[in-house]
């Protein structure tokens, strides 16, 4: 075979994959066009089918790999056209897959997984946030209601009254689990394939670490027809690692954390990543939360997230722009600061300069006041690199 003919039977595995969250018939039909997802891809499979991302040996090749949308029971089926004979060149797709931990159930018995799951599958663990998200759903003239949905939250100020819309409360849920939570050893074998086709770098983690912590979303819909079922829907998870922190703390770190495709883009990282956030300022014995080697979408999320909650936090706020520009408000404060910006910094590094305009000087000028940032970072529990990068971006935001 030359080297032409032997492409031909390589197939880019990312594309050949096709993921699917498979929902109970019944809830299946109460969900609008755009929700009812067909499949998405994953973005990495090298730690399945190596560096290259490629299987070879087959033609017209797809692998899919439907979760049960709660409990995401597993089921694949390997389909092609053609397939070369068993040789050491040809990828064994099965047993790749079970080196990644898939379980293989028969498509019966997953079929049938996923209409009992529908009402039994309940979220492992401790309930610690919720939030929820109308969905408008407009009708068309003739009444029928199967069109133009929209997932993002509808605001009822900027509603149009045509086209005439129906809404749905859509909720969703998170919850916390360790190792010990019961079932959740086995729930996280079936959540972790998600680490290694999202996460570039991602690797499963050891069961045998006991201190692991686990943060996980999910969308809980109502039945149309029978609206006393609630059923649950996996959408993203968290992993986090708490690190011994001097003298008798620990220091909570964001291992792994990913949003399912059809989820992204919904705000729901940034309401995962919020949830997180909070559990670390109330629990007494958490220092800070750190982030294990983020990539760049994360460290966006996680900076717009955490700006906004300094934005919108009244002390620090008003420690930071100075209680006279605080309590005075609006634009000629602003302007006066920064006219004055340069004088101030020159008078608080030679100790000259008037001490009633010192005590009202605000913080966000370079070079960083030490203290402010020790006090700031301490009470709000913010990793010391990261809370002098949000210092950097309020200034430069003030500054503009
Ligand atoms: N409607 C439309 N857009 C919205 C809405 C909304 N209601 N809410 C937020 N957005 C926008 C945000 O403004 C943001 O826009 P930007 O990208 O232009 O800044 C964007 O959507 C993303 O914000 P979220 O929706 O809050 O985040 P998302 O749910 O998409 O999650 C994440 C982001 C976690 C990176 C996700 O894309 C993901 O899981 N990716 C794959 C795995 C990954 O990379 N994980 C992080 C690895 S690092 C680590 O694990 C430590």
């Amino acid at each position: 075979m030359d080297a032409q003919e032997a492409e031909e039977w390589a197939t880019y595995a990312n594309e050949a994959f096709a993921l699917s969250l498979v929902r109970a018939k019944e809830d299946e039909e109460s969900l609008s066009p755009e929700e009812a997802f067909d499949g998405f891809h994953p973005t990495f499979t090298y730690p399945i089918f190596g560096e290259e991302q490629r299987v070879y040996g087959y033609k017209d090749l797809l692998i899919e790999l439907k979760f049960s949308s709660g409990s995401l029971r597993q089921y694949f089926n390997v389909k092609y056209s053609e397939r070369l004979p068993p040789s050491p060149a040809v990828d064994d797709i099965e047993s790749k897959l079970l080196e990644a931990k898939v379980l293989l159930p028969d498509e019966d018995a997953f079929l049938k997984q996923v209409e009992l799951d529908s009402t039994a599958f309940k979220p492992l663990g401790t309930k610690m946030h919720s939030y929820s998200r109308r969905v408008s759903h407009a009708l068309r003239p003739d009444g029928a209601s199967d069109v133009s949905w929209d997932r993002k939250p509808s605001s009822s100020m900027s509603k149009t009254p045509e086209p005439e819309e129906e809404t749905e409360l859509v909720e969703y849920e998170i919850f916390h689990c360790t190792w010990k939570t019961p079932g959740f050893r086995e729930y996280h074998r079936r959540i972790q394939i998600f680490i290694l086709l999202y996460i570039e770098g991602g690797s499963f983690i050891k069961e045998e670490e006991e201190e692991w912590e686990f943060i996980i979303l999910y969308e809980k819909r109502q039945r149309k027809h029978s609206p006393e079922v609630w059923t649950y829907h996996f959408v993203g998870y968290s992993t986090l690692f708490p690190f011994y922190c001097y003298p008798e703390k620990v220091r909570l770190r964001i291992s792994q954390f990913v949003i399912l495709p059809p989820y992204q883009q919904e705000g729901h990282g940034s309401a995962l990543y919020s949830a997180i956030y909070q559990y670390v300022l109330a629990s007494p014995h958490i220092a800070e939360l750190t982030v294990e080697d983020p990539a760049e979408a994360f460290e966006d999320l996680r900076d717009r997230n955490d700006l906004k909650m300094l934005l919108n936090h009244q002390e620090f706020m008003r420690e930071a722009l100075g209680e006279s520009h605080v309590s005075t408000g609006g634009g000629p404060a602003r302007h006066q600061r920064h006219r004055h910006g340069a004088e101030s910094l020159t008078s608080r590094t030679n100790g000259v300069g008037g001490k009633k305009k010192k005590k009202n000087e605000g913080k966000l000028m370079p070079p960083t006041d030490k203290a402010f940032i020790a006090k700031w970072k301490g009470n709000l529990k913010i990793a010391q690199r990261q809370f002098q990068r949000l210092i950097e971006m309020l200034i430069l935001k003030h500054i503009d």
